[in-house]
């Protein structure tokens, strides 16, 4: 590599015209006899393609797969997104987390209906102002269903242009991010650029691993500084993880009429838009003054004053650094006490109609749990 193209000396150089078509030329050899037989990749259908990356924000290719299947399946174009209820989009991504996806693909399919007839827009400022889509998604798909000519760069093309200009990381990260779009940039080709963006991805994925990269199997090894260097593991820098959290929750069963009191999850927070049983942090030790903490936590939430029962179960799981240990207690109302204010949004729904709420993935355990008995 050589050509500085119009960096400045601390810069990790761009490669050459050269080295760059050597890469294209290597890389699209390697995808045709590579690539991975992917739902989305049988499609040009921008919606099914925009459905896919957002989908796959956060998330496992093989955890997509089946949501991204039935989601298409049950609201195949924009237009039937955008006519959904809610309720219907989140009952779709039940478990796959990150629910604010859901709501802005949502909102965008709905501002896609109304401007743009329901046509996806081809227009790179356009789509950058939908709800939900940034620098990366609007370039993925416009070059995967149009072929613009749009870089791309997220956690797999961030780690293959890192090892392969070596970029050791600076103590600015958007100095290092400013270094990969312009790699991106100055790496595609005119035509066919949305399979070599895939192509980019897809290395970055299967083969330049964040931990121990198969760099026999890789098209590139030869151009790669890291690989020279044998900083693979150091380069790009590991992230310091941060430590976890032990917490207490307490999740409450309140009956009635053969039905369960369920609240609406708040906006803003991680299950906004969700369903769930009463759910709160507890801090007490002894079952007197648990008791008590959980009386005034469903009276706040739901208005409903309670007596708590016995515990039902207890579920642990984790959410990002948190290590939550759930106490599912049973509730029952005690008569003629009245109904306060409640913070959220509460309603009894019959047991048999559980399954069509979006619930929080222990709001489904939980649920399921008492359907069992
Ligand atoms: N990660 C994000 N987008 C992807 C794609 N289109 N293919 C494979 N992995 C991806």
């Amino acid at each position: 590599m050589s050509d500085a193209s119009g960096q400045g000396t601390a810069q990790p150089l761009l490669p050459d015209g050269r080295w760059r078509q050597q890469f294209r030329r290597r890389l699209t050899a390697w995808f045709d006899n590579h690539a991975r037989d992917l739902p989305w990749r049988r499609s040009r259908d921008p919606y099914a393609i925009w459905l896919s990356e957002i989908m796959l924000q956060q998330t496992q290719v093989a955890t997509v797969k089946p949501y991204f299947e039935r989601f298409l399946g049950a609201l195949p174009t924009i237009e039937a997104l955008a006519r959904a209820e809610e309720q219907q989009v989140l009952r779709l991504w039940e478990g796959l987390g990150y629910y604010r996806r859901a709501r802005q693909l949502h909102k965008a399919a709905q501002v896609i209906q109304a401007e743009h007839s329901g046509m996806f827009p081809r227009d790179r400022e356009v789509v950058r102002r939908l709800p939900g889509i940034g620098r990366y998604t609007a370039g993925a798909i416009l070059s995967i269903a149009f072929d613009a000519r749009e870089p791309i760069l997220e956690a797999n093309t961030f780690r293959l242009f890192s090892r392969l200009l070596a970029l050791r990381g600076s103590p600015k990260p958007t100095e290092d991010e400013r270094v990969l779009w312009a790699m991106a940039e100055a790496v595609l080709p005119r035509r066919e650029v949305g399979r070599f963006n895939q192509a980019l991805m897809e290395l970055g994925s299967t083969v330049c691993t964040p931990r121990s990269p198969q760099c026999s199997e890789c098209p590139a090894a030869t151009m790669c500084r890291t690989n020279a260097e044998g900083l693979q593991e150091r380069i790009p820098m590991p992230k310091a993880k941060p430590a976890f959290v032990q917490r207490r929750e307490v999740a409450v069963v309140v009956r009635r009429r053969g039905g369960v009191l369920l609240v609406r999850c708040a906006e803003g927070q991680r299950w906004a838009g969700l369903w769930d049983f009463p759910r709160f942090e507890v801090h007490s030790e002894g079952p007197a003054a648990l008791s008590d903490e959980i009386r005034e936590n469903v009276r706040r939430l739901t208005g409903l004053v309670v007596e708590p029962g016995r515990r039902l179960t207890t579920f642990k799981h984790g959410v990002t650094r948190y290590r939550i240990t759930l106490d599912c207690f049973e509730a029952r109302c005690v008569p003629g006490a009245g109904r306060g204010s409640s913070a959220l949004e509460t309603r009894w729904i019959p047991l048999d109609e559980l399954d069509r709420y979006p619930l929080s993935t222990t709001g489904r355990k939980l649920a399921e749990w008492i359907g069992s008995r």
